[in-house]
């Protein structure tokens, strides 16, 4: 054996010696965020570094795909090729990343899926909050505040995202059999630029609105904005899903959204799950986490929690 590869071997030994003497294994964890262009995944991804700098075997490394799902699918692409001890993945849309995803599992990385969903089962576990619950509330909360009749505008979020598919059908479901009616609806793609402009196409063809239903609390803040341009946001209320303290929360203070459900970015729990997968340990294949709702009238006693059993579950 030349000498340099001795030394190499030498190194190698001496590098997996001090890790068990020490206990301290390095893991590496790949994060593939979608975009950060809204407040909520800024938020996503400080609250996995927050939880990842708690211990000191975490290593994070993020990419983040500005919204483009063929850069999404490279960066997995990626850090399978790295070899990443873990991967965690809010995905852009479900059916172009499933299969990145499938194929870094089957080679043997565990994937955390988080907050979207990708389709089939090849992942080690999904993490998010009942979108379809969620868009239930909403739903009966509109139609009791609107006292069960009136016209609504329903903004969606990227309808190949699934929680955009599962609060506008949970929606249907929490307005059904009341007299509430969607006058006009339109997929915003979770943005707040398209939600205004979207916003004001509804507004130049519809006299009477007396609620928007935005499946994120950018696009209620769009429509908002489109309202108040033309001098009619008195007009109307204003309903948002996320719930951030720094977003939905101060829009519900302010009074410029009626309410606003809460999201939660599942961040610190997608880092409990990881360490216990990489531990060895065993996770469930699913967690649900738990959503409130904030209005005026709540909002300074932290909100009201979603009842799921109401949800039938
Ligand atoms: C941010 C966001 C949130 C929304 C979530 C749904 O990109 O649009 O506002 O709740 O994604 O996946």
């Amino acid at each position: 054996m030349k000498l340099p590869s001795r030394i190499v071997l030498l190194a190698w030994f001496l590098i997996f010696a001090l890790a068990s003497l020490t206990g301290q294994q390095k893991w590496v964890i790949g994060m593939s965020q979608c975009n950060l262009g809204e407040p909520w995944r800024v938020q996503m991804n400080a609250d996995i570094r927050k939880a990842a700098a708690e211990n000191p075997a975490l290593t994070v490394i993020f990419k983040d795909a500005q919204n483009d799902t063929l850069k999404q699918r490279a960066h997995v692409e990626e850090f399978v090729n790295a070899r990443v001890n873990l991967l965690i993945i809010s995905p852009k849309e479900a059916a172009p990343l499933t299969a990145p995803v499938a194929d870094a599992f089957r080679k043997g990385i565990p994937v955390v899926v988080l907050d979207r969903r990708v389709l089939g089962n090849e992942y080690t576990c999904f993490i998010g909050a009942d979108n379809k619950r969620i868009g239930q509330a909403a739903g009966r909360w509109i139609a009791a505040k609107l006292g069960d009749r009136g016209q609504v505008v329903e903004l969606k979020g990227l309808m190949t995202s699934t929680p955009g598919q599962d609060r506008h059908s949970g929606f249907v479901e929490g307005i059904r059999g009341t007299g509430i009616e969607v006058i006009f609806e339109a997929d915003m793609k979770w943005l707040e630029p398209n939600a205004r402009k979207e916003m004001e196409s509804a507004l130049a063809v519809h006299k009477k609105i007396d609620l928007v239903y935005a499946h994120n609390d950018p696009g209620a803040h769009g429509a908002y904005l489109a309202a108040k341009a033309v001098g009619r946001d008195k007009e109307m209320l204003f309903v948002g899903i996320d719930a951030l303290p720094q977003e939905g929360q101060m829009y519900v203070r302010q009074g410029i959204v009626a309410a606003s459900f809460e999201y939660p970015t599942g961040g610190r729990e997608a880092v409990d799950s990881a360490v216990r997968i990489l531990g060895g340990k065993r996770v469930p294949k699913e967690v649900t986490l738990p959503s409130r709702v904030f209005t005026s009238e709540n909002i300074d006693k932290g909100g009201e929690w979603l009842d799921i059993k109401a949800a039938g579950k």
